[in-house]
């Protein structure tokens, strides 16, 4: 059995205040949900901040992404240590927009996600493809060519640390979601990749998440799909209402 897993990922959004009001919303509407997990993902200056709000609650937080190296010279970057020590548990890493827009390649993305691993942090390894790939047929190699290469030298033990967010890139931000029916066809792509590359108790143990436009009026009927454990929310993150509502799906 995979706990669901609900993670509301805020971007550059928010500033302080705006973060401690939000999370304070949220953390009220997500007390008592025992049977699943709740993640948010604040831009790192309110962090700590939001820490501190949500000491006495289940709720966990998450960097939007993280440095492989534990301090050093990496202007503009955060450590694994400095994401635990400002009380985060976990690390969204290779989100298309970091692909996309700051040119992250895989080897860099696998650098963080060993990174993540190595200093215990929950790494929630994002994966997507563009339209034009959708378009041309290329979506299962792509995503094949990103678990391989983002998963490199990540372990069978460590694979318990991981989870998979499927994002296609057309998808976020667009208000166009992918169907049920293409998710679902996605996620057992990968898990049976995992399967493949570790073993079947590990690809069946691994959380995958989608990830896309996921909002209050498609979340359960996401959720419903067997190899659907959880989602990765943007926009929709960012209002309590719709969040409480997407982290209550039937
Ligand atoms: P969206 O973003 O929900 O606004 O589409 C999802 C994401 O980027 O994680």
């Amino acid at each position: 059995m995979r706990r669901p897993l609900l993670a509301g990922n805020w971007k550059m959004h928010t500033n302080i205040l705006e973060a401690y009001l939000l999370v304070a919303e949220i953390g009220k509407c997500a007390a008592g949900l025992n049977d699943r997990d709740v993640i948010l993902a604040p831009p790192n200056v309110a962090l700590n901040a939001v820490s501190r709000v949500l000491l006495d609650s289940d709720v966990l937080l998450a960097s939007q992404n993280v440095c492989w190296a534990e301090e050093g010279a990496f202007t503009g970057e955060i450590s694994p240590a400095m994401v635990k020590s400002a009380g985060a548990v976990a690390s969204i890493i290779g989100h298309s927009e970091r692909r996309q827009i700051f040119h992250e390649d895989d080897e860099m993305i696998n650098k963080r996600v060993l990174g993540a691993v190595e200093y215990g942090l929950i790494a929630i390894f994002c994966i997507g493809e563009t339209l034009e790939e959708r378009e041309s047929d290329t979506t299962f190699d792509i995503l094949e060519a990103q678990i391989r290469k983002g998963l490199a030298g990540v372990t069978a033990e460590a694979m318990k640390n991981m989870v998979v967010a499927y994002e296609p890139v057309w998808a976020i931000g667009t208000g166009k979601t992918a169907s049920k029916e293409q998710a679902q066809e996605v996620h057992a792509f990968i898990r049976k990749l995992l399967a493949e590359i570790y073993e079947k108790a590990i690809a069946d143990s691994v959380r995958i998440l989608y990830g896309g436009s996921v909002k209050p009026d498609n979340v359960d009927e996401l959720m419903a799909q067997p190899d659907i454990d959880g989602a990765l929310v943007g926009g929709a993150a960012l209002n309590a209402e719709s969040f409480c509502r997407i982290i209550n799906f039937n």
